[in-house]
Parts: C-alpha cells; sequence; structure tokens
C-alpha cells in the first residue's frame, strides 16, 4: 500500500506541536510520555509506524493459514501500537495475538477484517496529518561503545537509534541472519539488545549461537521483551543474557539500563585484565625470589659438603632420599619442598667444626667425637633466624636424635622429635652407609637393609624405617647410593 506522505522540512520544528494536535484519533499525551516529552521523536516514531507497516504481512499469514506468523505480525502491531498511543487498535491486535496463541481461528476469521479495516482507517488517518520526517545527523561526539540491536520491527530499532544514538555507535539487524552476517564481516558490538519473538531464529537461538562462539561469548546480551512473565526471564538468564528490557521501551529507562551494564560490565571486565596482570607481576616476582632462595640454599649446601672431602654430594642425596620418603608418607608439593631444604641444610653446623677433625683419616679420639657432635647446636644457631621455615632449623637441630632418646643433642624421643628430622636421620644414615668413608668402603645392599632394619625403633622411627627398607626393596640395581 502507496502512502501519500508531504515532504518536511526537518529545520522547521515550530510546527510538530501543531501537528500533534492534529493527532485527535490517538493518545498524544501517552505517545509523548513514551518519547521522553520529545515533539520530534515522537512524530519520527507516528512516521515509521505508516512506513513499516505490517498490513500486508498479515494478510498473507491470514490467507495462507499461517497462525504462527499471525501471531508474531498482531504482536508487531501492538507494540507499535503501543509506541504511538493508538490504545484502540493495540487492544484490538492485543485479542487476536491472544486468539493466534490459541489457534481460535473462528474468532480470527470474525475479527481480522474488523482489525484491517481499523489499521487501514489509522494509517490513513496519520498520513493526511503526517509530513515526511527528515533524519538529522547524530552527533558527532566520539562514540566508545557499538550497540547492535537486533529486531524484525523497526519500529523498534528507530527508538533505540533514536535514544542511544546520540551517545553510543548503533548497528541494526532485522533478523538473526542479518546480525550474524554483519558479525561475520567484522563488526563486534560492546553489547547487544536482542529481541525475544522474531520469526524464523528467535531470541533464543541467537543468544544460543552467540554463547557458543569463543569470538562472541563475552558480549553482554540485553534481552528486550514484551513478556513480562519469570518463565522467560529465568531462561534468558539462564541463556546467558545480563538483563531484560521490557517493551514498549521507555526510552529513559533503555538509557539508564544499557549505561548501567556497560559502565558496570567494562569496569568489571577492566578490574579482572587489572587483576590477572598484577597477579602475574607477584608470581614472576615470587617464582624469581623462590629460584634465589634456591639457590642461596644450594650454594650453602654446596659450602657444606666442599669442606668434608670425603663427603662428596652428601647434601644432595640425603634431600633426595629424604623427599623419596616424604612422598611416601603423603606430603604435599610445599611440604616436599620444605623437607627438600631442611636436607639441604642439615649438616651446616659442619662448618664451625674445625676441618682437621672433619677431614680426619684414622677414628676419632673421644674429645674429637665430643667436638662433631655439637654441629646439630651450631646449625641450630645458624638457622634460627629462618622463623618463616621451621622445619629448616628443626632439620638441622634435631637429625642426630633417636627415636628411642639415645641420641643427641637434646635427646628427644619418639613424637617428640620433628617428623622432619626422623626423616633426615634415616636418609642421612642410609647415605653414610652406602657412601664410601675413609675408613671402610660402601656397605652392600643387604647390608645396608639389615643395619636399617636392626634400628627401627630404637635409632629410627619404625614407620619412616620401614618406608625406607621399601624404597631399598623396590631398588633392584642397587641405584641408590653415592
Ligand atoms: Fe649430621
Amino acid at each position: 500500500m502507496e502512502h501519500d506522505v508531504r515532504q518536511f522540512d526537518g529545520e522547521n520544528t515550530g510546527d510538530t506541536g501543531e501537528i500533534i494536535k492534529q493527532l485527535t484519533f490517538l493518545n498524544t499525551q501517552e505517545g509523548l510520555q513514551q518519547c521522553m516529552d520529545d515533539e520530534d521523536f515522537y512524530l519520527d516514531i507516528v512516521s515509521t509506524f505508516v512506513e513499516d507497516n505490517v498490513l500486508e504481512d498479515m494478510q498473507t499469514c491470514y490467507l495462507g493459514n499461517d497462525w504462527s506468523g499471525y501471531r508474531v505480525k498482531v504482536h508487531a502491531l501492538k507494540s507499535s501500537s503501543a509506541y504511538i498511543g493508538a490504545e484502540e487498535l493495540r487492544a484490538k491486535a492485543k485479542r487476536m495475538e491472544d486468539a493466534a496463541k490459541q489457534e481460535d481461528v473462528e474468532y480470527i476469521n470474525m475479527n481480522h477484517h474488523h482489525l484491517v479495516a481499523m489499521y487501514e482507517d489509522l494509517l490513513r488517518n496519520i498520513t493526511a496529518v503526517l509530513p515526511k520526517r527528515i533524519n538529522l545527523e547524530a552527533s558527532s561526539q566520539i562514540k566508545q561503545f557499538t550497540i547492535f540491536v537486533v529486531d524484525d520491527s523497526r519500529l523498534n530499532r528507530q527508538v533505540v537509534v533514536e535514544v542511544l544514538s546520540n551517545t553510543y555507535n548503533i548497528e541494526e539487524a532485522a533478523s538473526g541472519q542479518e546480525f550474524f552476517q554483519q558479525l561475520e564481516e567484522g563488526i563486534l558490538p560492546d553489547l547487544v539488545l536482542l529481541d525475544v519473538h522474531m520469526p524464523r531464529e528467535n531470541g533464543h537461538d541467537i543468544i544460543g549461537k552467540l554463547k557458543a562462539d569463543e569470538r562472541y561469548v563475552h558480549i553482554p546480551v540485553v534481552f528486550m521483551t514484551h513478556d513480562n512473565d519469570l518463565s522467560t526471564e529465568l531462561q534468558g538468564f539462564k541463556e546467558g543474557a545480563v538483563d531484560f528490557i521490557t517493551k514498549p521501551l521507555n526510552p529513559a529507562l533503555l538509557m539508564a539500563r544499557i549505561n548501567r551494564i556497560l559502565d558496570l560490565y567494562y569496569l568489571q571486565s577492566k578490574l579482572q585484565e587489572e587483576i590477572q596482570i598484577r597477579t602475574q607481576a607477584i608470581l614472576d616476582k615470587t617464582q624469581q625470589m623462590t629460584i634465589m632462595f634456591e639457590e642461596i640454599i644450594q650454594a650453602l649446601a654446596n659450602t657444606i659438603d666442599a669442606k668434608d672431602k670425603y663427603t662428596k654430594g652428601h647434601s644432595d642425596r640425603v634431600s633426595k632420599y629424604s623427599v623419596m620418603i616424604g612422598k611416601q608418607l603423603g606430603y604435599t608439593e610445599m611440604q616436599l619442598l620444605r623437607l627438600k631444604y631442611a636436607a639441604l641444610l642439615h649438616d651446616i653446623g659442619k662448618i664451625g667444626i674445625p676441618d682437621g677433625i672433619i677431614n680426619k683419616t684414622g677414628p676419632l679420639t673421644d674429645e674429637e667425637f665430643e667436638m662433631v657432635k655439637t654441629h646439630p647446636v651450631i646449625g641450630g644457631d645458624i638457622l634460627k633466624t629462618i622463623t618463616s621455615v621451621k622445619d629448616i632449623y628443626d632439620g638441622a637441630m634435631y637429625h642426630h636424635e633417636h627415636y628411642d632418646g639415645s641420641g643427641y643433642p637434646e635427646g628427644l624421643y619418639g613424637k617428640g622429635i620433628p617428623e622432619i628430622a626422623r626423616i633426615i636421620n634415616v636418609a642421612d644414615s642410609y647415605d653414610a652407609m652406602t657412601s664410601h668413608r675413609s675408613y671402610r668402603g660402601m656397605l652392600t645392599q643387604e647390608k645396608v637393609r639389615s643395619e636399617l632394619e636392626k634400628g627401627l625403633g630404637s635409632q629410627f622411627d619404625p614407620i619412616i624405617g620401614s618406608i625406607m627398607l621399601q624404597i631399598i626393596d623396590d631398588d633392584f640395581g642397587f641405584t641408590l647410593h653415592e
């Protein structure tokens, strides 16, 4: 249907009030309210109502008995009528929508022609009053965000453009197909305003596709719906929508909601990005510090081993065996790390024992042996300042304590000896027996095993000692030695 529309001088806005007064068949007060009392805006909407009418589509559906299509069309008519304040037509369209929903064909047949006549009358009446509008250029300010409005109703899209285009870049699509085509062409919106009810792909289908695509999954989607019911909203939220806006769109509300969502969403993602950057920086620093810490401990362990020419690599091996035991005890990564450091430094007190005694080839005198026995206390003294990892102190101080209380320096016994020291004691003894010494060669695996077994409950914690026995039994080729 062709409508005669007169040319309108866009700058001559003084006429708008007069024109609106002539629209006596509309509730213009209601319509203006929807348009923030902006008369130009309202006339734009009314003129779109005429240009974008669904009369033909409605007829086609009616004649083809396509009731779901008919429902979509009368639904669109209902909402566009509400926008412009065409109350009677809106009420009539609503009754027809309900009938189409229930496929009440009898009711539709009885009322369709009346609806068409009302609709045509209204279009004619508006056309008689309304001059053609000229779209004014949107403001040229820099717009940071792009909003994509996907709606089969041009009128709805136009409301969005009118309300938001001064603040945001607006892209439009009348269908899911058109929308995805534009995304493929490279438009990446910051927010999608999505109509729920559309022919072919509806809003649920579209959001499903968006959320399944990693390129678009992060874009916030706001549903526009007439269904003011909880189940549609719940379904929408489940599908990943961030908010709902009910139609007919209230301009002030639309603007406020969109602003809030963009603020919140992008502030949040910026914050997350910032947190990620800072966390990474801390992790990098921590990793550097850990590496440095390990290097220092390793250097100290090397210093101890360098002093004793007969026990080269002793600290490394004790550390290795201790960690093997710790793993069998179910230690966490962090516990294993502390055990490793403690074992590496267990003999640090030997620094305080004269070289002549440490490297003596013959047997030690009682006096010399008493001096050697002071190395745990010297070690404890050196390490007592490391309070953040107490295990390191415990390892050095108590690794010569015996399970039955016969060890030194304090004669602690049983579980009174820190576990870490009980582990190091077993590992230390194992390495002593499997290393070459100035006064003897390396013992056989069998001999080592029987010595350890003998010491269960006396020198060694029986559980930890048994774990070491198991490690020996698993070491078929006797590979664990100096
Ligand atoms: Fe020692």
